[in-house]
């Protein structure tokens, strides 16, 4: 794993949106996986820079978003596909046709989930996955278990993950779904590319274990460890437990 560390979140912002625009322009009809969370808002908010200056083109590309919460629809203010239209969807030029989001009402969750799965398929695969981390090592909503699932598949999701998605439903946990979709670790592992971003000492600690410690399904993000091509970009806080060298 190629670890860059920055000194600010907005630094890092800048650095991944740049990686993205090098994806594009190398490879303008590029398949993004895309991500939500507190993390990429820099990002999203760089690559709405870049395209109001100009200097990237979402015209030809294809993306996917990571997961979704089950129970609620688009349009609701807590979804993941509305975080993604205000914070990018609406400010770049995208083909709406090529934009990819799990139902999270659809009538029947597990064939949505093998629909989802075959379109990313369809799609020629993901070029440049986009992830978070959970402070408890989650992936996607891939969450630290006995077992974990490789398709797109329904989760339950852990207390946890649902108090830090509260703020989305305005801080009332009884309003947070219990369930979500979620590509599968072995959907995000057959991606070309992964870009894992951490921002704050409270990721230090999974981002040393995921680096550094054992491959377990107790830390989904150690499964990273298989990929060939995955960057890390960290802030200091969460790269303070990474000895690097002198
Ligand atoms: P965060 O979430 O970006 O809001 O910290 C990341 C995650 O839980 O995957």
């Amino acid at each position: 794993m190629r670890v860059h560390v920055f000194e600010t979140s907005d630094d890092l912002g800048r650095a991944v949106a740049a990686r993205v625009g090098d994806e594009l322009r190398r490879n303008p009809s590029a398949v993004l996986g895309l991500a939500t969370g507190g993390t990429p808002l820099a990002t999203y908010g760089e690559l709405r820079r870049m395209h109001a200056a100009g200097l990237i083109d979402f015209s030809p590309a294809t993306t996917f978003n990571l997961d979704e919460f089950a129970g609620i629809d688009a349009s609701h203010s807590g979804s993941f596909r509305r975080y993604m239209d205000v914070k990018l969807f609406d400010s770049v030029n995208l083909d709406a046709h090529r934009i990819h989001f799990l139902n999270g009402v659809a009538d029947d969750l597990d064939v949505e989930c093998e629909r989802y799965e075959k379109e990313i398929e369809h799609a020629g695969g993901i070029d440049l996955q986009m992830l978070g981390i959970g402070a408890n090592g989650h992936i996607g909503f891939n969450e630290p278990d006995e077992t974990l699932a490789a398709r797109t598949h329904r989760v339950q999701l852990h207390d946890q993950t649902r108090r830090d998605n509260a703020a989305a439903f305005g801080g009332d946990l009884s309003r947070v779904p219990t369930e979500a979709l979620s590509m599968g670790m072995g959907t995000i592992l057959k991606s070309r590319a992964i870009v894992l971003m951490a921002i704050g000492a409270r990721k230090a600690r999974c981002v040393e274990r995921a680096v550094n410690g054992p491959i377990t399904t107790r830390l989904p993000a150690s499964f990273l460890q298989l990929h060939r091509d995955v960057e890390l970009f960290l802030d200091r806080g969460a790269s303070s437990l990474l000895v690097r060298p002198a």
